[in-house]
């Protein structure tokens, strides 16, 4: 994770993008997001965030990682390519072999790629990652690729309308995603839980999964929470008001590394 020194809005690259930060309260929702992964037991580690580099906070976009390998991100808009070559360095300081220093394709890492278990990867496409990158990205080990066709310019990462609960589950938003993508969701996942439209403009599938405990943006609902439980998870809500100025809240703010 990397905590929100210097995080502002400064630009537009995303529908949700506006408003002024509360760099304050940003500090203390950033720090009860990693209390929350942390009281599961999970070490977090942490990056310093660069001046000038607002969006740096949404740690999740530098990569992919599988098996301590990390596949390097290359960022779609000219506003985050500094980004790279931090997270490169922050990657080899680390020990996490890295893999794509260049290449021509657009692909913001966790932000549109996800696993739902080892043999599964899903991938999102279109406004932040060329479908063709996927391609290169089974240089990383053997798993499936599920492409994931998104309609719905403001789930513009796979992570802001689908979230892997566990090898079964998750939670998305239907409407973000072609018919054939659903089924693919239901197919592979059959005890997914569609979220509302409500609880998906309030970013709940932008939620993290550790170890039972599902964490999210504000906004889950009580059917959400009863299908939740039914599957064995507790539900813990965090503020992530200020984030979602910039169009990120939990998924966004964490890279997992194992
Ligand atoms: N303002 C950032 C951008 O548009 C938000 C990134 C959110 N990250 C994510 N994984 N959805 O790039």
């Amino acid at each position: 994770m990397v905590p929100p020194k210097n995080f502002t809005v400064e630009y537009a690259i995303n529908p949700w993008m506006g408003g002024v930060v509360d760099q304050q309260k940003a500090q203390t929702q950033w720090d009860g997001l990693k209390n929350a992964i942390e009281k599961q037991g999970v070490q977090v580690l942490t990056m310093e965030q660069t001046k000038g580099l607002p969006d740096q906070v949404f740690v999740c976009n530098s990569g992919l990682v599988f098996d301590n390998k990390v596949y390097l991100s290359r960022f779609r808009h000219k506003e985050r390519t500094g980004e790279q070559p931090l997270y490169l360095e922050w990657f080899k300081k680390n020990g996490v072999a890295t893999i794509g220093e260049e290449y021509p394709e657009i692909f913001e890492g966790g932000g549109d790629a996800v696993f739902s278990d080892r043999q599964t990867l899903w991938a999102g496409y279109g406004e932040r990652s060329s479908k063709s990158v996927y391609e290169r990205i089974k240089a990383l080990g053997q798993f499936d690729i599920v492409l994931c066709d998104m309609v719905l310019p403001n789930f513009y990462h796979l992570d802001t309308c689908f979230a892997p609960v566990d090898e079964t589950t998750s939670l998305y938003y239907p409407a973000a995603f072609s018919d054939a993508t659903q089924k693919e969701i239901l197919r592979r996942l059959p005890n997914s839980i569609a979220v509302s439209e409500a609880e998906a403009n309030a970013f709940v599938c932008n939620a993290i999964t550790v170890r039972n405990t599902v964490i999210s943006p504000i906004g889950v609902s009580a059917a959400t929470r009863d299908a939740l439980k039914t599957r064995g998870k507790d539900v813990e809500e965090v503020d992530m008001s200020e984030f979602m100025k910039s169009g990120g809240a939990c998924q966004c703010l964490v890279l997992r590394l194992l």
